[in-house]
């Protein structure tokens, strides 16, 4: 074989050795056979010795240039997977902006605004508005007009959680304007003498919010809670009005057998007063852990408005009567999806949350 054939040889083979490899770990491990001491094309360099005068210049330009194509397939090849190394980095390391729409992890409603809402949509389907106080109140709204003067023994069925407004407790917002003391709201029932005051009867209306007890919270006890409000004012309306709507609504929202009654109870604003209790929505009032066997679970209180109330908001009790009604919220939802601890609604685990 002459010279140049072994020439073209070592070149053939070391360009077939580039083309073998798929990466530049493996592109990397094959360097020294293409260009270390041991290499073709070197041992082929330390033959020169042996080659005739006339042709050494011949054969070093034919070594050189073989070894100069065996050089660019090496760098094409080391660009070429260099490249593609980069690509699959940058791939990996992508970040996905769009992934939380894709994914369909949008979240939703709160439980407990999810059953707001029901109630609210009930209620306006029987004909009822929907409104809203403050949840800061004056001991005016929050009491005094609910008849329950300053020391009167049924406050303490409120636990009211009171407000340090520093200089501004002296702002006067209570009957006549007198300096009043500012405290979170303990019901919903504020509500009723805010709409009283600034609509003329017929008032049909349903107040759903935020109430705030001091309560250290329990497995079936939170220190901020929600109720629901109802407040009628008409010409003739009597208990058995009452009885009706509540009746009325206990079917719409809990399906036909679930059915109310009232028991005898006592509210300084409604006169008579009454608890309202459901059917056990767990049992259908065969009797259960959750109803106490007694086959019924207590909702809120209800009653007519009293007198006073009615007086204390300028409606004429003459012509005019009413009755109104409150119940709790949370608890309602507590009992609907059967969770056992009301904390779990507040703790914000969005494992808890999603099922919902
Ligand atoms: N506000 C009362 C409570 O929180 C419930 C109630 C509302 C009772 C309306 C009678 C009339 O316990």
């Amino acid at each position: 074989m002459s010279v140049y054939d072994q020439i073209a040889e070592a070149q053939a083979s070391a360009i077939g050795e580039i083309e073998k490899t798929g990466d530049l770990d493996s592109l990397k491990a094959i360097e020294p056979v293409l260009f270390g001491k041991k290499s073709a094309l070197s041992s082929l360099k330390r033959l020169m010795g042996e080659v005739d005068a006339e042709e050494r210049a011949d054969v070093g330009q034919a070594l050189n240039q073989a070894q100069q194509t065996v050089r660019e397939a090496h760098a094409a090849a080391k660009e070429k997977f260099e490249l593609s190394s980069r690509r699959a980095q940058l791939e990996s390391e992508r970040l996905d902006l769009t992934e939380s729409l894709q994914t369909d992890n949008r979240g939703h409603l709160h439980l407990v605004t999810q059953t707001m809402e029901r109630l609210e949509d009930v209620f306006v389907g029987m004909g009822f508005t929907v409104s809203e106080g403050p949840q800061a109140e004056t001991d005016w709204y929050n009491f005094e007009a609910l008849n329950l003067p300053a020391a009167h023994p049924a406050r303490s069925m409120f636990d009211t959680l009171y407000l340090d407004l520093g200089e501004r407790t002296e702002i006067g917002d209570g009957e006549g304007g007198e300096a009043t003391n500012i405290l979170l709201r303990t019901h919903t029932s504020p509500v009723q003498v805010r709409v009283m005051e600034s609509i003329a009867p017929p008032i049909y209306t349903v107040c759903p919010g935020r109430v705030f007890r001091r309560d250290t919270a329990d497995a079936s006890h939170m220190p901020v809670f929600h109720q629901i409000e109802g407040l009628v004012v008409d010409r003739g309306i009597s208990l058995s009005d009452l009885a009706g709507t509540l009746n009325e609504f206990t079917a719409a929202y809990f399906g036909g057998a679930i059915s109310s009654r009232l028991r005898p109870s006592y509210f300084p604003f409604t006169e008579p007063s009454a608890e309202f209790d459901i059917t056990c929505v767990i049992c259908e009032g065969d009797g259960c852990q959750t109803c106490q066997r007694t086959g019924w679970i207590e909702l809120g209180g209800c009653g007519m408005v009293h007198p006073n109330v009615l007086a204390n908001c300028g409606v004429d009790s003459e012509e005019w009567t009413g009755f109104a009604f409150g119940f709790g919220i949370d608890r309602l939802a507590l009992m609907r999806y059967g969770i056992k601890d009301l904390r779990d609604m507040y703790t914000n685990d969005v494992r808890f949350l999603r099922q919902f």
